[in-house]
């Protein structure tokens, strides 16, 4: 079955599925995008993404290209139309097409609007959960504004592919201090030495996870404690558990900090409880 994705207003096939040579996102990176985990057909952390695109958008200036309504049954057409059961489900947004010149395109410019969905193995991704999987660290060389989800994400690919060329899943970013900011697509946690569970405080130039969000609540409910404290590369290594969460990765043990084995180098208990406490929550609550 050929993928189907939404263009503009269209459904095509992906070999139909084309954005102008003008578009901003493809001239300046000039778009932003979300990326819904989904379960059974359904959005998972449904209003946590559609918050957090609105956000991006308003801080772009990029207009709202249509209801939250009207979006919504994009995605999950896009999702019914290529039969994805489990997987995900990727939008972005874009200023739309002008000719290329820095400043915004006059007012009115239509904003371009894509949707794409692809099945992801479940299978397979508990079986890496199961595992454990390797994090190198890389230096965090991005803009400032890491806040908003665009579709800037160069020094993202770089690190995510320097894990790749490690044997690695993921790279976690540090700042000059010798402090972690998150994964190149995730975000960073850790149980410290001392059993405190950590994750960098979203003033730091970061994005604001929606699996973050939920696992935050589902933390409270455990009567765990979480810091939203930084910590450092040496932090992570003298961890007890360190885990990564993002859309599509739920939550995911490491089990290695740039070769360092992390406690006995097997995934800990409180990264495999938060793991199937996530999954059933945001399976229960997916629309
Ligand atoms: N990435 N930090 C960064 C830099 C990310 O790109 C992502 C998500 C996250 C986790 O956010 P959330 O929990 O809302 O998915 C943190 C998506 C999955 C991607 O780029 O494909």
């Amino acid at each position: 079955m050929s993928r189907v994705a939404y263009v503009n207003g269209n459904y095509l096939p992906h070999s139909q599925a084309t954005v102008h040579i003008e578009d901003r996102g493809f001239q300046f990176a000039d778009g932003v995008y979300e990326v819904w985990s989904v379960f059974d057909g359904k959005l998972a952390d449904y209003d946590g993404h559609m918050t957090r695109l609105a956000r991006s958008l308003t801080e772009l200036r990029i207009d709202i290209p249509m209801t939250r309504a009207a979006l919504t049954r994009v995605l999950k057409e896009t999702v019914r139309r290529n039969r994805v059961v489990n997987g995900i489900v990727y939008l972005q947004v874009t200023r739309g097409t002008a000719r290329r010149d820095h400043p915004f395109p006059a007012q009115g410019t239509p904003p371009s609007v894509i949707v794409t969905s692809k099945s992801v193995s479940f299978a397979k991704a508990q079986d890496q959960a199961r595992k454990g999987v390797a994090v190198i660290t890389q230096p965090d060389i991005r803009w400032g504004r890491c806040d908003i989800k665009t579709v800037g994400l160069l020094a993202n690919v770089l690190a995510k592919q320097a894990a790749r060329d490690g044997g690695a899943y993921e790279a976690w970013m540090v700042d000059e201090m010798g402090l972690v900011t998150e994964g190149s697509s995730t975000n960073a946690w850790i149980v410290d030495k001392d059993g405190r569970l950590r994750t960098r405080d979203t003033q730091a130039n970061i994005l604001k996870g929606c699996t973050r969000t939920t696992l935050m609540a589902l933390i409270a409910e455990e009567g765990l404690e979480l810091d939203e404290r930084p910590f450092s590369v040496e932090d992570a290594k003298q961890a007890r558990e360190a885990f990564f969460t993002a859309a599509g990765a739920f939550v995911m043990p490491a089990v290695s900090i740039d070769g360092t084995r992390i406690g006995d180098g097997t995934p800990g208990p409180i990264a495999t409880r938060l793991r199937e406490r996530y999954l059933e929550k945001a399976r229960a609550d997916a629309v």
